[in-house]
């Protein structure tokens, strides 16, 4: 059975997603597209943002990206032909099923990467077991994820202390991690990773201009009224309508702070396959 993704693909989450760029969201990537040439596999793609702008900077390469919703695969596969991008293929598929898929090798890849994923799973570890060998050797594989716990803003909107709660509530109810970001190299380590094959680092979003705090806040507020998360938290018994609203105007609350500020923090680790 498929992961319970805790977000769904509601318009409020494909927005969040649909900003993203190499830039952004892999600056522990930047130092490996030093080459035209690479295969890269991008897994849990999502709409394909950043797996197209990874095709961008490997003319002569090629991205294969996976999701299991055909839904965000649609949007990935007009994304790259709207900014005509050519040297990518986008399928509908499971890290955990990639045998079934005639474009996914061992040892097929350059790079293996997944933005945002390992969080979602039940079995974070099998899944970088299978992804590392899906890498060349030689080629690395890197991984990104956020640790909600340590998400931190400004001024102190009391409501959003509630928002962190019920979020880490309802992600650990779906078995999933969502501090996973802070433990990647040691999920790396589990997977079969030497210590020394492994880079962790870290990275933050900062949401803190008026179009910044807009975006972020203004997502993150329909998110929670609109999209498949606020039914698992409803159906799951973690929240009523009442208290996700409290939760929404906390955010819009943050949205219209003149000094607000809000800090996402990501671990990321580069490991190499030899
Ligand atoms: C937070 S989104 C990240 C999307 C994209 N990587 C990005 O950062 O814009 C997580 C994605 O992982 C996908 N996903 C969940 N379980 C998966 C699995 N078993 N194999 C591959 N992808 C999976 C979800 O469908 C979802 O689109």
């Amino acid at each position: 059975m498929s992961d319970p993704y805790i977000h769904g693909h509601h318009a409020s989450v494909l927005r969040s997603h649909s900003w993203r760029t190499v830039e952004n969201s892999c600056p522990h990537l930047l130092r490996y597209l030093n080459n035209p040439s690479l295969t890269i596999l991008d897994v849990g793609c999502g709409p394909g943002t950043i797996s197209v702008d990874l095709a961008a900077r490997v003319p002569q390469g090629h991205v294969y990206a996976i999701d299991p919703s055909p839904e965000v695969i649609e949007k990935a596969r007009k994304h790259a032909e709207e900014r005509g991008v050519t040297n990518i293929h986008f399928e509908v598929g499971d890290i955990f099923r990639w045998e079934q898929h005639k474009g996914m090798h061992e040892a097929g890849f350059d790079i293996v990467h997944a933005h945002q994923v390992l969080q979602h799973l039940q079995d974070p570890v099998s899944a970088l077991e299978v992804m590392k060998r899906l890498v060349r050797p030689g080629g690395i594989l890197a991984v990104r994820d956020s640790t909600y716990s340590a998400m931190d803003w400004y001024p102190d909107v009391p409501g959003l202390h509630s928002w962190k709660a019920l979020y880490l509530d309802v992600a650990r109810g779906l078995k999933t991690d969502p501090d996973i970001g802070k433990r990647l190299h040691a999920v790396a380590l589990q997977a079969g990773f030497a210590r020394a094959d492994i880079d962790a680092s870290v990275a933050a979003w900062t949401f803190s201009t008026p179009e910044e705090r807009a975006f972020w806040c203004g997502l993150w507020a329909d998110r929670t009224l609109q999209s498949e998360y606020r039914r698992k938290a409803v159906e799951g018994g973690y929240a009523n309508l009442e208290h996700l609203e409290g939760i929404a105007a906390a955010w819009r609350e943050l949205e219209g702070a003149e000094e607000g500020w809000f800090a996402v923090i990501h671990g990321q680790v580069v490991c190499r396959v030899g």
